[in-house]
């Protein structure tokens, strides 16, 4: 048997996207099961709930590797509703296992919950709003992770940021499910972790909506024109 001096290569699971090119159209709809108010709104599975799970599980092991060392504290993580709420809870409930099947490192955790509002239809508008911060002050000092959905044009991720900043955290992590490659290329922040690269398309399902529509969908999809057409609201 050839031997070898070379110690095996540590295993590093990335905190940038996966890419999902451009190239790829998605999975065809009729190899999943999909709830039938929506079936004829959508054109394609761009992510199957499975794959999504796997990469959240990744994310978490790299975060709680990441961050148990520099957090002896409480992490908090604050989940930005209502897009942010299935990654949260599952993001959330992979570090606990880390926790529990781990007895070399713990990473204690509090919970947040905020609102940030800047969406109509599917185009990002200048007004950012942040609600539900009750007590601000308590964030001096602490180490907070932004836990978000998608970022699209980082503009409301910035403006977030700031606001938070002015209550002096020691530190800021922010955690994307996704992040879109605008064709534009006017995506003006990158997060500290991602979990996928979404091409410049609108994509629902796992709590992403549109306009209050798609969140009961399990997997991420892409929206047919017609759909994108039959749930606008006036006004967008
Ligand atoms: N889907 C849902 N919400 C979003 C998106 C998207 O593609 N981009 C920004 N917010
Ligand atoms: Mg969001």
């Amino acid at each position: 048997m050839a031997t070898t001096s070379k110690q095996p290569e540590k295993h590093h699971i990335e905190s940038s996207p996966l890419v999902i090119s451009d190239s790829f159209e998605g999975y065809p709809l009729n190899f999943f099961n999909l709830p039938l108010h929506y079936r004829d709104d959508l054109k394609s599975v761009l992510i199957p709930y499975g794959l999504v799970q796997d990469r959240i599980e990744a994310l978490a092991s790299r975060i709680f590797s990441d961050l148990h060392i520099h957090i002896p504290e409480q992490l908090i993580c604050m989940c930005v509703l209502k897009g942010g709420y299935r990654f949260f809870s599952d993001l959330v409930s992979k570090i606990q296992n880390e926790n529990r099947l781990r007895n070399d490192r713990s990473l204690p955790m509090s919970l947040e919950f905020i609102r940030v509002r800047s969406y109509i239809n599917d185009h990002s508008t200048d007004q950012t709003e942040i609600i539900g911060l009750s007590d601000l002050n308590s964030l001096k000092d602490k180490h907070i992770l932004i836990v978000e959905d998608i970022i699209d044009t980082g503009v409301t991720m910035v403006a977030l940021k700031k606001e938070l900043e002015k209550f002096k955290p020691k530190t800021i992590n922010v955690v994307s499910l996704f992040t879109k490659r605008r064709n534009d290329k006017k995506c003006i922040f990158k997060p500290d972790y991602s979990g996928f690269e979404v091409p410049d398309h609108f994509i629902v399902g796992y709590a992403l909506d549109y306009n209050e529509y798609f969140r009961d969908l399990e997997h991420i999809c892409v929206m047919k024109e017609s759909g994108i057409i039959k749930y606008k609201v006036a006004g967008g």
